[in-house]
């Protein structure tokens, strides 16, 4: 009796409460790591920039400080970020056009709230022998899919040469080939090994190629994030990469949600042959369940990431689609 009546008055409950919000709060590599939690700005002074000249300067030391970012900001040439910086674009987000970041030989840095568009000829964001970094609640695109292949445009958000404990979170990724790499080279072992340890979990990917992410040498945990029409391959590791993968969906024209195997395949970027360039498989472990939707997976070696050494909350399976829809990308907080 005492049970069917809080059954009752549970499920009552459950139909008419909004759904629950959701939680926003850093999780994963770039919260616990053995540097310590990052902050960016945080204790520092706060100022509010409007110009690509205004941000350029309030980047460029290593003070602590929070910078809002309102408007469009036409880059004339990449910008490098100090360290111990929040960059946040306000109210529906700022834009960040024709050039990108680079985020090199520094820690502690948050981005987030900002459209990173129509970055040609390099990367949205690098993020290179860095540590400590949180891309949170950006938008990341290029206006289309490109039909000229992979190498119209590089990468939306890289992570590269011995960069580690990195969150990726809450992205919106759409209409761009070539997604995240972490680890540019099969040649870079004696560099990466031990490093590129980066979480992603609640992007959405929309009409992409490939790279959603794909590593190398490091570890990457995936989890619950939302892929559609991520056309050729989506998570890809290999050169002994290690991967993480639970609780993500796959919808659309997806071919293939996961492989470990070494090839990088043409339709991504491989540089000495046309049929693909072959490097060591990576591995692959797989935890809560995944929605693969149609597409493949390929799992060649199954690693040792059992567990993320850290403690955070798995959206069900059933809601990601929904939760990851209404929560990425700008103007979400
Ligand atoms: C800022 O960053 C540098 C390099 O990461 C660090 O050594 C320094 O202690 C930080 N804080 C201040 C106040 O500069
Ligand atoms: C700012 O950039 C966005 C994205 O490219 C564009 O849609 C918008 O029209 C731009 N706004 C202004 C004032 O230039
Ligand atoms: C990597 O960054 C550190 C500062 O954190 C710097 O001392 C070192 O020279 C950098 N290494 C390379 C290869 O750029
Ligand atoms: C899926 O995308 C691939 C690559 O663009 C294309 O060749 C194929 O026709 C698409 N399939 C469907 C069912 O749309
Ligand atoms: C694994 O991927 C390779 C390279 O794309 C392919 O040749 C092989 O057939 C795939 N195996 C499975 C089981 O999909
Ligand atoms: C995990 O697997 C890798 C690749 O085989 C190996 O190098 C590493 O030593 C293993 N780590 C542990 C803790 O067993």
């Amino acid at each position: 009796m005492k049970l069917s009546v809080f059954a009752l008055s549970t499920s009552l409950l459950g139909a008419s409460a909004r759904p629950k919000a959701s939680d926003y709060s850093l999780a994963g590599f770039a919260k616990d790591n053995p540097l310590g939690v990052t902050t960016g700005g945080a204790g520092g002074e706060t100022i509010t920039v409007t110009t690509p000249a205004a941000l350029k300067a309030a980047i460029a030391d290593t003070a602590p400080r929070t910078i809002y970012l309102t408007g469009n900001f036409t880059l004339t040439g990449r910008l490098s970020i100090g360290p111990n910086k929040s960059l946040i674009g306000t109210g529906p987000g700022a834009n960040i056009l024709a050039n990108g970041f680079n985020i090199k030989s520094v820690s502690n840095v948050i981005i987030r709230n900002i459209g990173i568009r129509g970055i040609t000829g390099n990367d949205g964001i690098t993020i290179q022998n860095s540590t400590r970094v949180w891309i949170d609640h950006n938008e990341f695109e290029s206006g289309g899919f490109p039909a000229n292949g992979p190498d119209a445009y590089d990468g939306q958000c890289d992570i590269i040469r011995a960069s580690d404990w990195i969150t990726v979170s809450w992205n919106y990724f759409h209409d761009h080939w070539k997604s995240s790499l972490v680890g540019n080279s099969d040649a870079l072992r004696d560099v990466d090994q031990g490093h590129l340890h980066v979480t992603y979990h609640h992007n959405y990917w929309r009409n992409e190629g490939t790279r959603g992410p794909a590593g190398r040498f490091g570890h990457q945990h995936v989890y619950n994030n939302l892929y559609e029409d991520y056309l050729f391959q989506a998570i890809h590791s290999r050169s002994d990469n290690q991967v993480l993968v639970e609780g993500n969906v796959f919808r659309g024209n997806t071919s293939e949600a996961l492989s470990t195997y070494g090839l990088v395949i043409p339709n991504d970027s491989p540089n000495t042959s046309p049929d693909g360039d072959y490097e060591l498989d990576g591995f692959a472990n797989l935890g809560a369940k995944n929605d693969w939707g149609p597409a493949s997976i390929n799992i060649t070696r199954v690693g040792n990431f059992t567990k993320a050494p850290y403690k955070y909350t798995l959206t069900a399976l059933g809601d990601v689609e929904k939760v990851v829809k209404a929560g990425a990308g700008l103007g979400k907080i």
